[in-house]
């Protein structure tokens, strides 16, 4: 009997792991950071980039409802670039223990290091915390790249360069981690800005900006500015800047009007893309091309990530409006730079990108332009006589992703009050006094599908999955019923019964 027992359990457990693994697999998230390995030394051209910054004297103050918090205090209060990611400085616990922490809007947890680790300089010790509370649950969360495991406590927040006030948020204390802390980062943790359902183990764990709105009273919006445009992505010895403004729209930060966008569905922040453009053509694929199987905008991603069909579409058009048509394979896969005498500056021979998205009035569109400055990145000092370039640009097989090479064009708006994402020419997307990004509008949609998104896709392939799932475990349990009740009818002999064969029958009553 014993043996019977035994396999039944393993077909159990060997299902059970089955279903986690199906379910797991679909909320990959998409963390996606280069490692920093190209080395630099020389120092960037940060003047021109401050000069572009604000200029304090001609301020309006922040347009906050309840004219409670002066925006001003938040500017410039991100470091990093789009390589490593962007970072805020926080206070975690009591006394305030201070940690940098990644900006990354394509997940929904609050996790900071709290063991060490060889890439990161300190880490947040919760035993020398007074108000850390430990619960027993333990969380793992898995990104495209990397992946950390960690333990659910609870502890006070202030953000020094944020809203005035502590905040009692979640925390997962990451205690073990792979890929997920990269050689040459400055930050020990991750504040995923996206919504309860992406959150782990499950949607109950409140995220960090949900808790900030509820406990401060603030305006359930946030906006990012991101000011790597142009500039090296690879390791500077000093990090670019950024914004976040927690609560509201900082009208000092961007020029021009703020595009809105409808966040179709609240879990990543998905978007609908119309149409792409590649200088004047137009890709001209299926609307439903461009967000299969989602589109969403990320800051946690450093790249702008394409479908396969539409990258390859892409790289093809480039390729022709390009002068240059001899590239290697290896730039455009990612694993090639592209070299030019120095002072050669390649950018015009390329195109400009645009992203049309389905404006909030759904008959009409607008679009995001970056220019070549954007997505052919320069990694400087790779030779002292050349300059290098990288493309910005990578294929994905999970969705369309805005990643921080199109955001740093752009100061973006979370409106999560109105469900909607903004978008406006961001005031340090300019190189020379010219600005490396363009948003413009509205244009008739009228041209292209009432509904570009996949969600229908998505969701029907989820309940699909979810009821074979559900066959199979009850499949599973009536197999384990027959070979576990039966034969106990016939012989009670308790001496058969080994410890995992009573943990299924207990199970199972
Ligand atoms: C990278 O940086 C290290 C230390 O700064 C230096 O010794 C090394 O030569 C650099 N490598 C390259 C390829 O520049
Ligand atoms: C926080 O409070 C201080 C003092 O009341 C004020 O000067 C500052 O502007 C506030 N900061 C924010 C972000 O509201
Ligand atoms: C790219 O866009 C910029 C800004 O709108 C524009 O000035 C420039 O002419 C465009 N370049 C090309 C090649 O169309
Ligand atoms: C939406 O756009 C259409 C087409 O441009 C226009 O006719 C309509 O008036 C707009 N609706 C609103 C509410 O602005």
């Amino acid at each position: 009997m014993a043996h019977h027992h035994h396999a039944a359990f393993s077909i159990g457990a060997f299902v059970l792991t089955l279903c986690a693994g199906v379910s797991e697999g679909y909320f990959t998230i998409p963390l996606k950071l280069n490692s920093g390995k190209v080395n630099v030394s020389s120092s960037l051209g940060l003047a021109s980039l401050r000069s572009a910054t604000v200029d304090a004297k001609v301020l309006s103050l922040a347009s906050d409802p309840t004219g409670q918090v002066n925006f001003l205090d938040l500017v410039n209060n991100l470091q990093g670039d789009s390589g490593r990611g962007y970072y805020i400085e926080m206070a975690i616990g009591t006394p305030g223990q201070t940690v940098n922490i990644l900006v990354d809007t394509g997940s929904s947890n609050f996790a900071v290091a709290a063991a060490a680790h060889p890439f990161i300089t300190h880490y947040f010790n919760t035993a020398l915390s007074s108000t850390y509370v430990p619960t027993d649950r333990t969380v793992t969360v898995r990104y495209t790249q990397g992946n950390w495991e960690g333990e659910l406590g609870i502890d006070h927040v202030s953000i020094p360069k944020g809203p005035n006030g502590t905040i009692t948020i979640n925390i997962a204390a990451i205690l073990s981690s792979q890929g997920f802390f990269l050689p040459g980062i400055n930050w020990q943790g991750i504040l995923g800005l996206a919504y309860p359902m992406l959150a782990r183990p499950d949607s109950s764990v409140e995220p960090f900006f949900n808790s900030v709105v509820k406990q401060l009273g603030i305006p359930d919006v946030f906006s990012l500015q991101m000011c790597g445009a142009g500039l090296s992505a690879s390791s500077s010895v000093e990090p670019l800047g950024g914004s976040l403004i927690m609560g509201g729209i900082e009208p000092t930060l961007y020029r021009g009007s703020v595009w809105y966008t409808p966040i179709i569905e609240t879990w990543y922040y998905q978007v609908e893309v119309l149409k792409l453009e590649v200088g004047d053509q137009n890709l001209d694929l299926d609307c439903k091309e461009y967000n299969m199987d989602k589109a969403i905008v990320d800051s946690g991603t450093t790249l702008l990530r394409l479908p396969v069909n539409v990258f390859t579409a892409v790289v093809s058009a480039i390729t022709r409006s390009s002068l240059i048509q001899d590239f290697s394979t290896g730039f455009w896969d990612g694993t090639k730079l592209a070299c030019w005498l120095k002072g050669e500056t390649p950018w015009r021979f390329f195109p400009n990108l645009s992203i049309y998205l389905r404006a909030t009035n759904t008959s009409q569109s607008f679009r995001i332009t970056i220019l070549p400055q954007l997505y052919i990145q320069p990694i400087t000092d790779v030779d002292g006589t050349l300059d290098c370039f990288r493309f910005g640009i990578s294929a994905s097989a999970n969705g369309l992703v805005i990643g921080a090479t199109v955001m740093e064009g752009f100061y973006v708006v979370f409106d999560r009050s109105q469900q909607r994402l903004g978008f406006a020419l961001s005031n340090c997307a300019v190189s020379g006094g010219v600005a490396l990004s363009e948003v413009a509008g509205p244009f008739s949609a009228a041209d292209v599908a009432a509904d570009c998104s996949t969600r229908m896709f998505k969701e029907s392939v989820m309940w699909v999955v979810s009821y074979a799932l559900m066959a199979v475990c009850a499949l599973v349990l009536i197999i384990l019923l027959l070979l576990l009740v039966l034969p106990y009818r016939r012989r009670h002999r308790s001496d058969d019964i080994t410890d995992e064969s009573s943990l299924v029958r207990n199970r199972i009553k």
